[in-house]
Formats: structure tokens, C-alpha cells, sequence
């Protein structure tokens, strides 16, 4: 890495901030000052990083390095300083982070005073990981491969950490294990993502044999991962952090908290690196404690297994009136959408509207961080057509469309509907559009696409304040 050398470290420190526009501008004064064209290339970079990791790291972002995969990969500072109270509130006193990356979950733990050793195979993250961690004395990095590391260290040859199957720990200086496994492949074409949890790099199977010997151990998993996968005998955290899934966390022994199968810790607003979110109004509390400042973390959870929800009621077509509630991305990969409604809308009639579903509806609003609430204006049937003339005859000029458990693209649909009321918006992500003809041209509406029972409907509905 260019930027760890004497010159590049002092030249990269030297500069603050990053612009897109003054970077050509940077580039000529640097080569134009006698450094290397390489030197001021790779600079750049790293400032172009840190601008970027802003949004996960705030102010720290600033002194840190980077490669591009290991600052897409790395846990926000808010998730990662929770995930590390959870080993502090658990006794843990040091602990291995296996395939550290950049350290970002590292400097999390190292930052509770747990002695932390970083392990991280590839020798540029490694280094970034090294100077990332240099401000915590109790926090050291080792490059190398962390199956083989571990065998080492127990003399097991790194194939199974579990040397005996009952109780025998792969080191008695190191008591806990954090994982966040490699989800991406790289080949001479680019990366892609892999989901089946064995291809995952260490695999699944590693973290369970390691789990096997009663040692703690937390797991970092993409939130797509299928209940399936989920060992039986750990806790299954799915994590939100502003209305977007980050990832399902397995947590075991004694990281696992008793009483809790699954749960969604849900965070908003706040700064990156404080950690903002809803208050909690239901559910296990957890060791939620990373917030400063802000609103704390909200967490929903449920002793049961996967597919035992309470029985709520399914209204059908009409119970779609009043108020409609989306419920949040961890509530429903948590599987808890039924226990949401039984804790905070039986009071006011909280009905599932199809089973399959996750919208449902109640009669009055209710100020939750686990679901986002809509008051419902009017329910047409979903027919191109007759939305076409809805935007005319209403004067929509903006158009906003959020769909579940109907086969469309939102961005389409919202170009077939608004074809001829002005020009087109920006179109949103996944199960939402936004867009319209902009300021003044007509008024902001938002539909909602969804499917009950056999019937196809579009809800025009109206977002409650939060
Ligand atoms: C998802 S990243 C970790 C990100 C990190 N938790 C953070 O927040 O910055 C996974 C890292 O594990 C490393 N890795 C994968 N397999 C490994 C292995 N067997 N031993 C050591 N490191 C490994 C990869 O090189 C990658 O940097």
C-alpha cells in the first residue's frame, strides 16, 4: 500500500476532506509538488474512502485506511459497538475476530478494553486492519489464515477447533470468537456474492464447530439467510439500520441471550457512529448500548421457534381500512410480524390482511420504531387503466409506489402511470419508486401494491408523521 510508506502516510494525513470536482485539480498540484504519479493516485484514493466511510465510521473515518472491498464489507461503528457491548455485558474478556477485514468490528471491541487479537488472511486488509487498531494498545492483528491460526493454537491442525466435542477451548487465553465470514467470491470477471452458507469463507460449519465447544462466539450473516440455516440452540438477530437490513447475527452460548430464538434490533436516525433509533416499546430488552445521544436501539424478540407466531387475526380484503402499517425489514426476516401486532396493536385491532402478507392493517395510529404506519385515503382495484386515469383525475404530479407479494417493477409502473402527466422522477430501490414532474406539477401521492387473498389492490395512502 503506497500510502503506508513515510512520504504517502504523511502526504495522505496532510490533506483534508474530498471533493469529486477538485480532484482533478488536487492531482495536478500533488505530481506538480515532485510526488510520484502512483503515490498521488493511491492518495486520492484513500480520500475518496474516507469521504465515503463517513457514513459508517463518522469522525473516525478520517484517520483510517481502506481497500474498497474491506470498507463495502465492514460493520457500521453503531452495529459493531453493539455487537461488542453484547461480549462485554457477557463477561467476555478478550476475543478473536476471524477474518477481521479492516478491524472495523475489532476497534468496536477494542474500544470496550477487551484484549482483541485481529486475524485476516490477505496482507493489504491486514495492514489496513494494523493501522486502523494502532490507537488501542490491547488490540493486535495477525495475517494469516484463521483456520489454520486457530489449529495452531490447539494443535488441532486448524480443521476442527472442537477437539474433543465436549467442553475443551481452542486456546485459554482467547474466550471469545466473532466471525464475519467472506460472502463474496472473486474471479478474473469481478466478485459476486455466494448465499449457501458452506461457501462462505470460514463456512458456517466452522463457526459451529467452534460454537460446539461452549466458547462464545458471535456470527456476522447476510440477512438473507434462509431460518433453515439457523442451528438449532443460538439466537438469530436480524439488524435494521434506518428502514435497511445489514445482516442476521448468530449468537451463541454464552452470547445467546436465555429466552431469546430470534429477535430485530432495529436503529434510525442518529449519526453513524452514535448509533440513533426508536424507542422500545416491546419485546426481550437486549444488551442494545450503543447509542449516545439519540434514540436507543429498539428490539423486538420472541423465545419461540421459527413458525410459531401467535395467532392473530386475518381480516381479508375488509379489513383494509384506516391505518396500514409496513412493518420493518428485521421485524418481518425476524419472523415476527405476528408478535409485533399481538404486543402493540391488539388495543386497536391490529388485523393481518392476508397470512402471507406483511402489511396489515388497525384502527388507530400507533407510534412504533418496528413498523412504519400509512393512513389509508382510498383502495382501488390494481388495474392499469384505471390508475392511469386516478394520477389524470387526481392531479397526481408525484408518485410514489411500495408494493408486497405483487410481480412488478415499481419504476415501471410509475412510468406507465405518470406517461403524459409531466416529466419523469428518479426511480427508487427494490419495492419502491419515487419520483414525478417535480415541484408545483400536481400533488404527492403514494400507492400501495399489494395482494389480498386472489384480489390485486392499490392503496392510495398517506404516510403518518414519526
Ligand atoms: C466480511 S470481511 C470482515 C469485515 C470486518 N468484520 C469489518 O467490519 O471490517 C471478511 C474478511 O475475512 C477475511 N477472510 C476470509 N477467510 C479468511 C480466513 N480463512 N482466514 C482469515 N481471514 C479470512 C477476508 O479476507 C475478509 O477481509
Amino acid at each position: 500500500m503506497p500510502v503506508l510508506t513515510p512520504e504517502g502516510w504523511a502526504l495522505l494525513n496532510s490533506l483534508e476532506g474530498y471533493r469529486e470536482s477538485e480532484a482533478l485539480a488536487l492531482s495536478t498540484r500533488l505530481r506538480g509538488e515532485g510526488h510520484a504519479p502512483e503515490l498521488v493516485s493511491a492518495v486520492l484514493t484513500q480520500l475518496k474512502f474516507r469521504s465515503k466511510a463517513a457514513a459508517k465510521f463518522g469522525p473516525f473515518a478520517g484517520h483510517m485506511v481502506f481497500t474498497r472491498a474491506g470498507l463495502e464489507q465492514a460493520t457500521r461503528m453503531n452495529v459493531a459497538a453493539l455487537h461488542a457491548g453484547r461480549f462485554a455485558a457477557a463477561g467476555v474478556a478478550s476475543v478473536a475476530d476471524l477474518g477481521c477485514g479492516i478491524g472495523a468490528d475489532s476497534m468496536a471491541l477494542a474500544a470496550l478494553d477487551l484484549e482483541v487479537t485481529a486475524v485476516e488472511r490477505d496482507e493489504t486488509v491486514a495492514a489496513a486492519a494494523t493501522i486502523n487498531l494502532m490507537p488501542f494498545p490491547n488490540a493486535s492483528v495477525v495475517c494469516a489464515d484463521a483456520e489454520e491460526w486457530l489449529g495452531a493454537l490447539d494443535g488441532s491442525g486448524g480443521a476442527n477447533p472442537d477437539t474433543s466435542g465436549t467442553s475443551a477451548r481452542p486456546s485459554a487465553r482467547l474466550e471469545g470468537f466473532w466471525l464475519d465470514p467472506a460472502r463474496r467470491v472473486v474471479s478474473s470477471s469481478g466478485s459476486s456474492r455466494v448465499f449457501d452458507p458452506e461457501a462462505f469463507s470460514p463456512p458456517l460449519s466452522f463457526v459451529e464447530r467452534l460454537a460446539d465447544t461452549g466458547a462464545p462466539v458471535g456470527v456476522k450473516l447476510g440477512p438473507a439467510l434462509p431460518h433453515a440455516s439457523v442451528p438449532a440452540g443460538c439466537e438469530a438477530q436480524w439488524v435494521s439500520v434506518d428502514g435497511s437490513l445489514t445482516e442476521a447475527v448468530l449468537w451463541f452460548n454464552a452470547l445467546a441471550r436465555p429466552g431469546v430464538r430470534r429477535s430485530a434490533l432495529v436503529l434510525g436516525g442518529g449519526s453513524a457512529a452514535t448509533g440513533g433509533g426508536g424507542e422500545s416499546a416491546a419485546g426481550g430488552a437486549g444488551p442494545a448500548s450503543g447509542a449516545e445521544g439519540g434514540r436507543s436501539p429498539a428490539e423486538l424478540s420472541s423465545a419461540e421457534n421459527f413458525g410459531d407466531s401467535p395467532a392473530v387475526p386475518v381480516a381479508g380484503l375488509e379489513g383494509l381500512t384506516d391505518y396500514l402499517y409496513e412493518p420493518d425489514p428485521a421485524v418481518i426476516r425476524a419472523g415476527l410480524v405476528a408478535d409485533l401486532i399481538e404486543r402493540e396493536f391488539t388495543a386497536v385491532g391490529g388485523r393481518l390482511l392476508d397470512e402471507h402478507i406483511a402489511y396489515f392493517c388497525a384502527d388507530d395510529a400507533v407510534d412504533t420504531p418496528f413498523a412504519t404506519g400509512y393512513r389509508v385515503l382510498e383502495v382501488m382495484p390494481y388495474k392499469v387503466k384505471g390508475l392511469r386515469r386516478w394520477v389524470k383525475e387526481t392531479g397526481v404530479g408525484r408518485l410514489d409506489i411500495k408494493k408486497r407479494g405483487v410481480d412488478v417493477t415499481p419504476e415501471e409502473l410509475r412510468r406507465l402511470l405518470m406517461t403524459g402527466q409531466g416529466k419523469g422522477g428518479k426511480g427508487g430501490k427494490g419495492g419502491k419508486a419515487t419520483g414525478g414532474a417535480g415541484k408545483g406539477a400536481g400533488r404527492h401521492a403514494t400507492l400501495v401494491l399489494t395482494r389480498i387473498g386472489e384480489e390485486r389492490v392499490a392503496v392510495e395512502v398517506e404516510p403518518l408523521p414519526r
